[in-house]
């Protein structure tokens, strides 16, 4: 039986990688898989930890790359980067997987919370999901939350006994990427996941003081809870080399945070990971150098 093609853009980021990793441990047989990267550089680092895999050279801002690419695609798992054009990138990808004639199913990688279009990136990615919807091809939204491996951009402050986070009383379930590659395999390799939209958090709401409990209880040393104002973290990241957009869109993201918008449990991630979820005691422990 000929194997279905699953072409993977954003394949050598962060979830594409996690991705790959899933499925060619768990389901190594089912695709064979194409990754979309943007360099010769990516592909070979990307073949050398997973030599089983396809790579192929393509460019969102570039449509032209993407026809090439998307020849004979049965699957298609669309990662945006981190980029202020996603609704632009979006419609470059699914115009083209339109045009193959050959694509069943498009899983869109998006956020949680997409739907209430209220802040910078949930409109940026709600409005590549409304115009997958209205492509024609059956869609799946992927929206997940803050991930814990975001904490490893926190580790400096947490080393020096703080964790400084503007989220102010709130609480939100932080999420591992592990978890994510796993539930995006699991989807894609089975049917039944047409036209749904799934909200992915991580299993347990936790509040800042929460957070910073389980850092000082894993790496045995104090860690409190700082809340800074807006300022202050808004200058904080422009001095970590974040571009404005990407930082005032972090300054909303941590305002619905700490109104409590999304201080959600949704029960959609453990349903289809089909195994307990990861904690963020269990992330720590198992990235403790990071952060002692
Ligand atoms: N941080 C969070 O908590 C969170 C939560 C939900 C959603 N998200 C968003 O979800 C998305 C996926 O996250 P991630 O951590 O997997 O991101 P990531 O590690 O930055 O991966 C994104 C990938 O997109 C690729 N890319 C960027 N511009 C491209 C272009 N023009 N054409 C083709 N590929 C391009 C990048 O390629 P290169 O490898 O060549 O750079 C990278 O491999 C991101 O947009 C992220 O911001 C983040």
């Amino acid at each position: 039986m000929n194997r279905e093609t699953l072409l993977i853009i954003g394949a050598a980021g962060n979830n594409g990688a996690a991705t790959i990793a899933a499925l060619t441990a768990q389901h190594a047989q089912h695709f064979n898989i194409r990754a979309g990267v943007r360099t010769e550089q990516r592909a070979s680092e990307l073949k050398s930890k997973f030599p089983l895999i396809e790579t192929v050279i393509l460019d969102l801002d570039q449509p032209e790359t993407l026809s090439a690419a998307m020849q004979g695609v049965d699957k298609l798992f669309l990662i945006l980067g981190n980029v202020e054009n996603r609704e632009q990138q979006a419609k470059h990808a699914i115009d083209a997987a339109v045009a193959a004639k050959s694509v069943k199913q498009v899983l869109f990688y998006s956020v949680f919370g997409a739907q209430y279009e209220s802040i910078l990136f949930a409109k940026q990615f709600r409005a590549g999901e409304k115009y997958l919807e209205q492509s024609g091809l059956a869609w799946t939204h992927l929206r997940t939350i803050f991930f814990q491996q975001n904490f490893a951009g926190w580790a400096e402050g947490i080393k020096d006994g703080a964790l400084y986070l503007a989220i102010g009383e709130g609480a939100f379930a932080p999420l591992n990427i592990e978890d994510i590659g796993e539930i995006a395999a699991n989807i894609l390799i089975a049917d039944g996941h047409h036209n749904k939209a799934y909200e992915i958090t991580g299993p347990e709401l936790l509040s800042g003081k929460q957070l910073a409990a389980a850092f000082s209880q894993q790496t045995g040393q104090s860690v409190d809870y700082v809340s800074p104002d807006n300022s202050s973290t808004l200058a904080s990241l422009l001095a970590a080399g974040w571009p404005k957009w990407q930082a005032e869109g972090m300054l909303e993201l941590f305002a619905v945070f700490a109104s409590n918008q999304a201080a959600v449990v949704s029960a959609d991630g453990q349903q289809l990971l089909g195994r307990e979820m990861t904690s963020i005691h269990q992330y720590i422990e198992q990235h403790i150098s990071f952060f002692k």
